[in-house]
C-alpha cells in the first residue's frame, strides 16, 4: 500500500499553504510545499547570474544543486547548505520563477525529489501539479481556489501586516497575471481534475476549510476500507 497522499493544488493566493500545514500537523502528516523548490532554484539563478534564457544552463545549475526541505521551528528550504527560506519569498523570485516552472527537464528533476517523499511519510504536498503529475494516484485531490478580488485582498493585507507598501489594484493585476503564467503554460499547466474535489475559500475561513479537508481524508479513509 502507498502512502496517503493529500495533494492540493490551486493557484497563488488561495490559501494553499496556510491549510495545508495545519492540516498537515493535524493529521501527523509531513508538509511538503513544492513552491519553494521552484522558487529556491529561481533565487540560485538570480544569483549566479543566469541568463533566464538560457535553458541548458538553467538544467545544468539544476542538475548541479542540492536542495533540502526540513522542519525544525518553521518549514526550511537548504539550497547549496545555506538557509535561504527568507530569501526565495522576496517579490523579485515570484517574478522570475515561471522560467524554472516551464522547463521540462527541471520539472523532471523536481517530481522524482517530490515523490520520494512518499517512500517515507504520509504526505499533504501543495503546488500547481500535484494531483496531475506529481501522483496522480494520490488518494485524496484537492483544487483550492478564491476569486480573484479575495486573493488580492489576501495578499494586500499580508503586505500591510509586514509593514511594506501595497496597492491593491497593482497586486490584482499581477494575481491575473500569475494565474495566466499558470494556467496557459505548456509544461504541467495548473488544471482542475475531474477526480479533485474544488473547495472555493472566498467566503471560508482557515478553520473551516481544514476541517472540510480532514473530513475528506476521514471519508476517504472509510471508503477504502
Ligand atoms: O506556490 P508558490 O507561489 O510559492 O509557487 C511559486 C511558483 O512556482 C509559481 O509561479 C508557480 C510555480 N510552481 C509550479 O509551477 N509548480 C508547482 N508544483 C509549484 C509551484
Amino acid at each position: 500500500m502507498k502512502n496517503f497522499v493529500i495533494a492540493i493544488d490551486g493557484p497563488a493566493g488561495a490559501g494553499k499553504s496556510t491549510v495545508a500545514k495545519i492540516v498537515a500537523e493535524k493529521l501527523g502528516f509531513l508538509y511538503v510545499d513544492t513552491g519553494a523548490m521552484y522558487r529556491a532554484l529561481t533565487l540560485k539563478a538570480m544569483k549566479k547570474n543566469i541568463d533566464f534564457r538560457n535553458k541548458e544552463k538553467l538544467i545544468k545549475m539544476v542538475e548541479n544543486t542540492d536542495m533540502k526541505l526540513y522542519q525544525d521551528t518553521k518549514y526550511r528550504v537548504i539550497l547549496d547548505g545555506e538557509d535561504v527560506s527568507e530569501e526565495i519569498r522576496k517579490e523579485e523570485v515570484s517574478k522570475n520563477t515561471h522560467y524554472i516552472a516551464s522547463i521540462l527537464e527541471i520539472r523532471e528533476i523536481l517530481w522524482k525529489m517530490q515523490r520520494n517523499f512518499r517512500e517515507t511519510c504520509k504526505i499533504v504536498m501543495e503546488g500547481r501539479d500535484i494531483g496531475s503529475k506529481v501522483f496522480p494516484d494520490a488518494q485524496l485531490k484537492i483544487y483550492l481556489d478564491a476569486s480573484v478580488e479575495e486573493r488580492a485582498k489576501r495578499r494586500y493585507l499580508q503586505l500591510k501586516e509586514k509593514g511594506e507598501a501595497a496597492d491593491i489594484e497593482e497586486i490584482k493585476k499581477e494575481v491575473i497575471e500569475r494565474d495566466k503564467k499558470d494556467k496557459n503554460r505548456k509544461i504541467a499547466p495548473l488544471v482542475k481534475l475531474p477526480d479533485a474535489i474544488y473547495l472555493d475559500t472566498t467566503n471560508l475561513t482557515i478553520e473551516e476549510v481544514v476541517e472540510k479537508i480532514i473530513n475528506l481524508y476521514h471519508q476517504k479513509l472509510n471508503s477504502s476500507g
